[in-house]
């Protein structure tokens, strides 16, 4: 009989000790390390046994080989986000914080599919298919031809797949659930979820049925469990957003057949996601007629794809000894940066004013390029002067005060004027692309000449508060 051997597991990022740690060498994190039986892996026993490999013809790259045409579910935003349709054989994991919506993603795109023809299987392993029906009815999608099992023991999930006609499409929500009898540890351990994971690929390849994975992500957004996972599967989705807002927004952050920087953004309603095909006017949509100061409209991009969105400042007088600079949807130390440039190079004394900056509609923007927007608002706020309605801003700012050129320049001005707008407060020397967009770009060189052009339609009273003295020991 084989002698029990076991080894320990960071449950992080599936690294392999001998011994037991209190921190994970690999990762970092602390207390993620288990015992586990070891996982003797394919090839174990055979290795053991001394089994002899049996050589098989390999093919040549000119072959011929078959190209079935990508699974389309119908549901467009997502169907892009794949590469346009998901390609047969392939496996997707989809990572998201509970409660995003994945799986009442999943559920309306097996809807779609099945509707379409074809034979398509949603395997919970989280709910009962009673919550998966209430759910679906909720949704209008009773009818249609879903196959459903609340299941979580990988054998029988792919004897149940493999027999009758072969599935199209298979929904396993959530990876995390399942569990398999060829690895000796408890389900939801990383080598269940490796062993649970590999079975299913498997089975997707070999019968080109196009595999979901729906895997839970670690309060810091990670995927939690094995990254291996994310190295075995073809594509990689996580599917964000923020629960106080209604958007979500699904992202390729790996994609063996298509783009990883496209971007599908929905709506969560009442009767489930909605596709957003123009989001830059939902995020816009909460604007109303009257320009405030303090708001500048970033034209930005996700992706591939433009997405306006407003930024908000607030600059007030500090009641504090130190000020406060408070940011939500922005990087700090960005902001950070960009007050320190505006008080170096703009002439802006901001020592004794606290600062709050806000990205509208609970987006999260990554992009440098929304420097030069935030600076505006700053500005805007601290002058009293609204900034003309009409205008979009983006471009990164250097620490010399200099404002530089960002990429995708004709995608952010043909957003921009699609959505009404006529004048782009950008960098010098925009190419606006091959095809002329009907919108007025205004160049800005410096930081210096975004301060003078703002606050020279500020009234006189209010620009003089710009040179205010900075209180003696009031720094940031
Ligand atoms: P769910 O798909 O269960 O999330 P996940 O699988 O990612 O954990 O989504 C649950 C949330 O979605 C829940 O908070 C309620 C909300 N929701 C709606 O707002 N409208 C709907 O039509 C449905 C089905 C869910
Ligand atoms: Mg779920």
């Amino acid at each position: 009989m084989a002698k029990f051997r076991s080894s320990y597991v960071c449950q992080n990022c599936g690294a392999i000790t001998q011994r037991w740690a209190g921190k994970c060498e690999s990762c970092g994190e602390w207390n993620t390390i288990i015992e586990e039986a070891a996982a003797l892996g394919i090839g174990g026993a055979a290795a053991r046994k001394g089994v002899a490999g049996r050589p098989f013809p390999l093919e040549d790259l000119s072959g011929a080989s078959k190209t079935e045409p990508r699974l389309i579910t119908g549901i467009g935003e997502l169907d892009r986000v794949a590469g346009g349709g998901f390609v047969p054989g392939s496996a997707t994991l989809i990572g998201g914080e509970p409660g995003i919506g994945k799986s009442t993603l999943l559920i309306q795109a097996c809807a779609a599919v099945a509707r379409s023809g074809g034979r398509v299987v949603y395997v919970s392993g989280e709910e009962s298919t009673a919550q998966v029906r209430l759910r679906a009815s909720r949704l209008g999608l009773a009818e249609a031809p879903v196959q459903l099992a609340a299941q979580t023991f990988v054998e029988d999930i792919v004897a149940t797949l493999g027999s009758g006609d072969a599935p199209k499409f298979v929904v396993i929500d959530s990876i995390q659930t399942m569990w398999s009898e060829a690895i000796e540890s408890s389900p939801g351990t990383v080598s269940q979820v490796r062993g649970s994971a590999q079975a299913l690929i498997r089975f997707a390849k070999a019968s080109d049925a196009a595999l979901l994975l729906v895997g839970h992500v670690t309060k810091d957004g990670q995927i939690a469990g094995p990254r291996v996972v994310e190295h075995m599967v073809d594509a990689v989705f996580s599917f964000e957003g923020d629960g106080a807002h209604a958007f979500r927004l699904l992202r390729a952050a790996k994609n063996r057949f298509g783009a990883t920087d496209e971007v599908g953004v929905f709506e969560m309603t009442g009767g489930g996601l909605a596709e957003v095909p123009n989001p830059s006017a939902l995020f816009l949509a909460d604007r109303d007629g009257a320009a405030h100061p303090g708001a500048a409209v970033f034209a930005g991009v996700e992706g591939a794809r433009p997405l306006l969105v407003e930024i908000q400042a607030l600059v007030a007088p500090t009641t504090f000894g130190t000020p406060r600079r408070a940011v939500v949807g922005w990087e700090p130390s960005r902001l950070a940066m960009v007050l320190a440039v505006l008080e170096a190079h703009g002439g802006m004394k901001l020592g004794q004013y606290d600062v709050y900056l806000n990205v509208a509609g609970g987006l999260r923007i990554m992009e440098p390029a929304a420097d030069l927007a935030a600076a505006a608002a700053l500005i805007s706020s601290l002058t009293g002067a609204s900034l003309p309605r009409d205008a979009v801003y983006f471009g990164e700012i250097g620490l010399s005060g200099s404002v530089r050129g960002v990429a995708h320049a004709g995608l952010r001005l043909k957003e921009a004027a699609k959505l009404g707008f006529t004048r782009a407060f950008a960098p010098q020397g925009l190419r606006a692309g091959a095809e002329p967009v009907a919108i007025a770009a205004q160049p800005i060189d410096n930081v210096a000449a975004l301060v003078a052009l703002i606050a020279a339609s500020a009234g006189e009273r209010k620009a003089g508060s710009m040179r205010a003295p900075a209180r003696d020991g009031v720094t940031n």
